[in-house]
């Protein structure tokens, strides 16, 4: 039971009708939706560059989701996009946002070193945060932020979403049914030549593994089960970078990461990240092909083809049928930037997300973990935990 004497279940039925954004504190009133048409919830997006580029055309056609705030501490950028999506009311700074227009749900686009402190500041503010990763910079104060959201019947969530693929449902199911015998390994990767357009991705907080390999580690600790122990090493190739509009700077985060976890049961993997490889099919990966995800059993494997968060099949091959054949082509629709419209689905049914806060900050304590195992040369042990398997059935 929470403050509210609410119960999850009681809390879901209730979002149903009511619309979750009425148990909030600042419950903004809502226009009646038209007749046959779902309950929109009111979203404030924070952070307006270049990832909001990508999510603000999904919000838009989300039936869920009405975007009628858009804050930037670079003013123009935040009128850009209200321009651009019609977006009622912008802002400069984020207290005139929560002072202003309401809204249910924060969606927060921003630097990655800013997440951890605007998050806390909407929850406080009685809002639900969907929040680009990393939710929190240390896995103790992402568990702070989602107790003060539990006790105020708030809902955060984080990307990325790469559970919600139908690809990485097909690798989980494959695992299930046994198909690759006993499990042993698997080894993931991610990188490109890195981001030009902000210095944020290359100082304290930023780095390759937040940006990237958050990625890999959120789809093999899903696959896998959760790491109970992390080594690493990590460094910096590239200890100058010229960035957009600002020139020259020191990086002072890795851009270069190997981390080897243990899930337990014996089965090891790695996951390597970096802002320093060459790719031919540049930032975006879109058209990639090769398996950038592999899983080994004593009976079977499998390649995830082109990345996780845009998926292209899945190729097996097993003791029973050695000749590699492609499955899971088709992507049914899912994209990485649909979060935060997944979320203000779930905040109007009541359909609990794949996407857990739980599992984001078991990624972020893995990333932390592997930071301190380079500066150790030690071998660091995890707390944290979430609910697995992700898919049951
Ligand atoms: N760009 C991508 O393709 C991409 C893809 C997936 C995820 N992401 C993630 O999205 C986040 C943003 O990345 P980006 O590439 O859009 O960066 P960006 O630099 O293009 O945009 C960030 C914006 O946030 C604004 N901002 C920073 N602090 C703020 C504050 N306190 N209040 C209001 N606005 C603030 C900046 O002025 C900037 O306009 C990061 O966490 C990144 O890892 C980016």
């Amino acid at each position: 039971m929470d403050a509210m004497g609410l119960d999850r279940r009681t809390f879901v039925a209730a979002g149903i009708s009511l619309g979750a954004a009425a148990l909030s504190q600042d419950a903004p009133s809502h226009a009646a939706p038209a007749q046959g048409q779902p309950q929109r919830i009111r979203v404030g997006v924070i952070g307006c560059g270049s990832v909001s580029g990508s999510y603000l055309p999904h919000l838009a056609k989300c039936p869920y989701a009405e975007v009628v705030s858009a804050c930037d501490i670079r003013p123009e950028r935040a009128a850009r996009r209200a321009r651009e999506f019609n977006i009622p009311r912008h802002y400069p700074h984020v207290d005139q946002m929560l002072a202003g227009e309401p809204f249910d749900l924060l969606v927060n686009l921003t630097d990655m070193q800013e997440h951890e402190h605007l998050n806390r500041q909407a929850i406080e503010a009685g809002k639900h945060v969907w929040s680009e990763k990393p939710i929190a910079n240390t896995l103790a104060a992402g568990q702070e932020l989602l107790a003060l959201a539990r006790r105020k019947n708030l809902r955060l969530w984080g990307a990325p979403v790469v559970v919600t693929s139908p690809q990485f449902a097909f690798m989980a199911r494959t695992i299930a049914s046994g198909a690759l015998g006993t499990l042993a390994a698997a080894h993931a990767e991610y990188g490109h030549e890195g981001p030009t357009w902000s210095s944020f991705f290359y100082e304290k907080g930023g780095g390759s593994m937040p940006d990237l390999g958050v990625y890999n580690l959120t789809t093999l600790t899903g696959l896998l089960g959760p790491a109970r122990a992390v080594s690493a090493m990590v460094s910096i190739v590239t200890p100058k970078r010229t960035i957009d509009e600002k020139g020259e700077i020191t990086v002072t985060e890795e851009d270069n990461a190997m981390v080897l976890l243990d899930h337990g049961n014996g089965v090891i993997s790695h996951t390597q990240s970096g802002f320093n490889y060459f790719n031919p099919h540049g930032h975006s990966g879109a058209k990639e092909e090769r398996h950038t995800i592999t899983i080994i059993g004593n009976h079977g494997w499998m390649g995830l083809v082109g990345y996780d968060w845009e998926p292209h099949g899945v190729d097996v091959a097993t003791k029973d049928h050695p000749e590699s054949a492609r499955r899971q082509v088709d992507a049914e629709g899912y994209v990485w930037q649909q979060g935060a419209s997944l979320a203000a689905e779930s905040l109007v049914t009541g359909k609990e997300l794949l996407v857990t806060p739980e599992h984001a900050l078991h990624v972020v304590e893995i990333i932390t973990a592997a930071r301190e195992s380079q500066a150790s040369g030690r071998r660091i042990e995890l707390k944290s935990t979430f609910n697995w398997p992700i898919i049951t059935s």
